[in-house]
């Protein structure tokens, strides 16, 4: 079999600023993999809430990672330990804690070589916070999408009003607000732009328009044409 260059493509920024949906079409055009590392952070903080365990307390918590399997399937389902979590992993419950469990370095670092492994293999469009900075300081193409916090309160909260979660608007918005702020100030590898991203901002756009703008960056740094879509 001819074995194409593999293609890394890192898109990073704050929670719900459309990352995920934005990845998921680019990489189905290009026939790459997405890879959704905020779900795996999720995954994990639903194990160590299903245990019982305090998801602030990194000893009890770290404890869970031996042995922890973690499988993203291609239509999307997310699969801890062979429990279907997609659904439970996006529950206020979940959102409110996945921060601290994100800020504990054992944790990153166990996820972390999960995901250079998952970009050794195949083209993958990766979304998270970390991703062109540290988990793949050497992806071909590094996006920073960003929208205001208005913006990304509402588009959750349509979201999950569509997935039947029953949160508040202002719920929302305080949960992105927080998270923003934890995801950002913790020590290991912070939410921050790299140096050599592309900043797209979302808030005016469509979906399709960030999608043809994510495209263009793509096909700009990589010479790969872009299929009619
Ligand atoms: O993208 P998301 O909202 O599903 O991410 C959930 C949390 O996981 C987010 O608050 C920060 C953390 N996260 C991270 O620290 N690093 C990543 N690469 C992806 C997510």
């Amino acid at each position: 079999m001819g074995m194409g260059k593999v293609v890394s493509v890192a898109i990073d920024g704050p929670a719900a600023a459309g990352k995920s949906t934005v990845a998921k079409k680019v990489a189905s055009i290009l026939g790459f993999t997405y890879i959704d590392t905020g779900a795996m952070y999720r995954a994990v903080t639903w194990a160590v809430i299903k245990k019982g365990f305090d998801p602030k307390d990194e000893d009890q918590s770290v404890t869970l990672l031996p042995g922890m399997e973690i499988e993203l399937l291609p239509d999307g389902r997310v699969i801890c330990n062979h429990e279907d979590v997609t659904k439970v992993i996006r529950e206020p419950l979940v959102s409110g804690n996945v921060s601290y469990i994100a800020a504990m370095k054992p944790i990153r670092l166990a996820l972390v070589d999960m995901q250079r492994t998952m970009a050794q293999k195949k083209s993958v469009v990766m979304d998270g916070r970390d991703i062109g900075t540290y988990v793949l300081p050497d992806a071909d193409v590094k996006i920073y999408q960003i929208a205001s916090v208005e913006t990304r309160a509402v588009r959750r909260y349509d979201e999950n009003v569509l997935k039947g979660i029953n949160t508040t608007l202002k719920e929302v918005e305080e949960d992105v607000r927080k998270r923003d702020y934890i995801d950002s100030h913790r020590e290991f590898a912070p939410l921050k732009p790299a140096v050599d991203s592309v900043l797209i901002d979302t808030s005016f756009m469509t979906v399709d328009q960030a999608v043809d703008a994510v495209l263009k960056v793509i096909s700009a740094k990589t010479g790969i044409e872009i299929p009619c879509h």
